[in-house]
């Protein structure tokens, strides 16, 4: 089984990136096969409501000269799928809302696609808007028919500078559970 997580932060190894890396790695402890894609400050257009996906209904966008098909390519190869964001201005990235405006059109015009896969939402903040990115992300989530695992808190950790984040002992813990958890949703999903 595989779990393929989206980093939408420009620092590629940033907090957002420590973030989804803690809850990979109790996955690959859990066995499962995980990969990682940076997002941020790639090319990955808005949905531009052109309405092919629903006529074409072939799984795929219209829009093929970004990163986004590939991307669509491994959510539908995947069991579970870890949206992650920073927050800026109270909001997720630009490219992590494409990818979630883009994903879940593709997905309803298709059958639901990517339903009953197993979603998580991560958000990396310094102080503030924190649950509204971690909704935004959910959002794709509950229209499309995912199952979302939870922790013991949203899943978000407090961090400005790269690295702060692991100070953040409840956040760390957060995503910690939150990986078991995953990790325990689709096992019992999907063996
Ligand atoms: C343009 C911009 C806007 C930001 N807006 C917020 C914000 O609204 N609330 C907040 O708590 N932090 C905000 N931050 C701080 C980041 O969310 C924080 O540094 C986070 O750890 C960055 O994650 P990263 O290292 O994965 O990029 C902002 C940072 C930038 C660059």
């Amino acid at each position: 089984m595989k779990v393929t997580a989206f980093n939408g932060s420009p620092r590629k190894n940033g907090n957002t990136s420590i973030a989804i890396n803690t809850v990979l790695d109790i996955l690959k402890e859990e066995g499962f096969k995980t990969e990682i894609v940076h997002i941020g400050g790639k090319i990955v257009k808005g949905c531009t409501d052109c309405g092919i996906c629903k006529k074409n209904k072939d799984g795929f966008c219209a829009i093929d000269d970004d990163i986004f098909n590939d991307c669509l390519k491994k959510m539908y190869d995947s069991e579970g799928i870890i949206i992650g964001s920073p927050v800026y201005f109270g909001s997720i990235t630009p490219e992590t809302k494409a990818l979630i405006d883009r994903a879940g059109y593709c997905s309803r015009a298709n059958d639901n696609k990517l339903k009953r896969k197993v979603g998580a939402a991560v958000v990396c903040l310094r102080r503030g808007g924190g649950v509204d990115a971690f909704n935004q992300i959910n959002n794709l989530f509950y229209l499309n028919q995912f199952i979302i695992p939870c922790s013991i808190y949203w899943n978000m950790g407090l961090g400005r500078k790269i690295g702060e984040v692991k100070n953040d002992i409840e956040g760390i813990k957060t995503y910690r559970v939150l990986g078991e958890n995953m990790a325990w949703t689709l096992k019992k999903l999907y063996t």
